[in-house]
């Protein structure tokens, strides 16, 4: 991965929908330790998969319906870009709902124009990771773009040049400098034959949406196969793409002249249903997950399995049980179907606490270890060495103040804080809020103390 165009994390001022505004970025998530989990809990659509598929959706002119979709602030920011676009976003509670006593996804209606604009809004962009996605569908649709660099988590350098040496081998002209992607394809793009050094989820979301519209075959090769580029797959297919391959590391795309919109649903988020299934071992809890496909999280689960978990898996979720002081395991993040890299705050959370010394190595994102700082304070043993971490577990964790440093390192702490004597005190919790619908009001109903406190000072 050379020559990596580094990307610029700022905030910038939005209009999100006012529902899904992020509360002050002083709110506190405050957890009474020594607590466990019980009950059963709903997954909605999965975030990295409901983003990219509203991108998709301005490949094709009039309504595309998307359903089970997440109530989170990155989706409130998303819609923010499609509307700068010049698309009409509207949000209704979905129906009929995905999950049984599910209040909370949406179904996303997007009216896209027959011209949409080519230059997303600079400050939304740079709030949200996953809004690089435009950039495929708006080439292939407008024969132009200029796309901010986005943000997204402090997890590391997240580069964009297999985005940008992709897009090149179709026939892009196509420059990144200066904090801006800036790509023409006066006379269309046209198939390539695409190595991608590493299996970018974003590249391969990006080549593929580029692809669709493409004059002649194009294959991607070492493509990524996580389950949200299978659903995106699925979706352009519905649309009238022609993809062969999805799921595997080998997609090949033939070109078709135009999409039509589509309904779709997302698929259940595997992440969220990770952090679940993590937090029930951690606290030696009884919790069924139901909302995803289980086979989506199968190495997680195996390892909370080894870590003494009983696992029983369904149709549409899992249950896990844990009714002793969890076992050490060591884990390894990789591609999908590798252990997921967002998963590794609740691994290591879980290692935190087991008997014995566990080794975890990530292997995605060369900062994923920047929260490692945060559970030292709530007492965890642990050391880094670059992508390595030794874990030396403790019978109990003691409540302190920590701050959220990216979604899925809040997530973790909520849960490390269970794990505590005391009390502990997330703050910067704005980050939870991005990635996790409902999360504490999730916790409340699993008979955890827990409570949202707005506006409180942080640690
Ligand atoms: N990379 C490059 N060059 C590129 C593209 C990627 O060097 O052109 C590197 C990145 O810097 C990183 C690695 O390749 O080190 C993997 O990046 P990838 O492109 O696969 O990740 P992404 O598309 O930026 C998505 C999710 C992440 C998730 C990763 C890996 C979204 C919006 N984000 O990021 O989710 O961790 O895939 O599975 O889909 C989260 O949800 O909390 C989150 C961070």
């Amino acid at each position: 991965m050379s020559d990596r165009v580094r990307i610029l994390s700022r905030a910038g001022s939005t209009t999100v929908e006012p529902a899904l505004l992020p509360a002050a970025s002083g709110d506190v998530i405050r957890v009474g330790g020594g607590s466990r989990l019980a009950g059963t809990v709903p997954v909605e659509g999965a975030k990295n998969s409901a983003l990219k598929l509203m991108a998709a959706a301005l490949l094709a002119p009039g309504r595309t319906v998307i359903g089970n979709v997440p109530r989170i602030t990155d989706i409130a920011i998303m819609a923010d870009v499609l509307r700068g676009l010049g698309c009409e976003v509207t949000m209704s509670e979905s129906e009929p709902l995905p999950v049984a006593g599910s209040p909370r996804a949406d179904t996303v209606i997007i009216d896209v124009p027959p011209a949409p604009s080519c230059q997303p809004d600079v400050d939304l962009v740079r709030r949200l990771r996953a809004s690089i996605c435009v950039l495929g569908p708006l080439l292939a649709r407008c024969g132009r773009v200029s796309v901010a660099q986005p943000g997204g988590d402090a997890i590391g350098s997240r580069g964009l040049d297999m985005h940008v040496a992709g897009l090149a081998r179709m026939g892009a002209e196509i420059s990144a400098a200066d904090g801006l992607v800036v790509a023409s394809a006066a006379r269309g793009l046209h198939g390539a034959t695409i190595w991608l050094d590493f299996p970018s989820v974003g590249a391969t979301e990006n080549l593929v949406m580029a692809a669709v519209l493409a004059d002649g075959t194009t294959e991607i090769d070492n493509a990524a196969r996580e389950p949200e580029i299978v659903d995106i797959c699925a979706m352009l297919t519905e649309m009238g793409a022609q993809i062969d391959g999805a799921g595997t590391a080998t997609l090949r795309i033939e070109g078709v002249p135009e999409l039509r919109p589509v309904r779709h649903s997302t698929i259940g988020d595997r992440i969220v249903a990770g952090t679940w299934a993590f937090a029930a071992a951690m606290t030696r809890g009884d919790v069924t997950v139901r909302g995803v496909d289980p086979s989506f999280l199968a190495v997680a689960l195996d390892k909370v399995a080894a870590s003494g978990a009983t696992v029983d898996t369904t149709g549409d979720g899992f249950r896990v049980r844990m009714e002793r002081r969890p076992r050490a395991v060591d884990v390894v993040t990789l591609p999908f179907p590798g252990f997921a890299t967002d998963l590794l705050p609740m691994a290591i959370g879980l290692a935190s606490v087991s008997e014995g010394a566990s080794l975890v190595t990530e292997n995605i994102f060369d900062g994923r270890f920047q929260f490692v700082d945060e559970l030292l304070r709530l007492g965890a043993d642990i050391r880094t060495d670059g992508h390595h971490a030794v874990v030396r577990g403790r019978e109990r964790l003691v409540g302190g103040r920590v701050r959220a440093t990216d979604i899925r390192a809040g997530a973790g702490l909520v849960i490390a804080g269970l794990c505590a004597e005391g009390v502990t005190e997330i703050a910067d919790v704005h980050h939870i809020d991005r990635g996790y619908p409902n999360y504490v009001a999730d916790l409340c109903s699993l008979g955890v103390q827990v409570q949202r406190l707005s506006g409180a000072p942080a640690g």
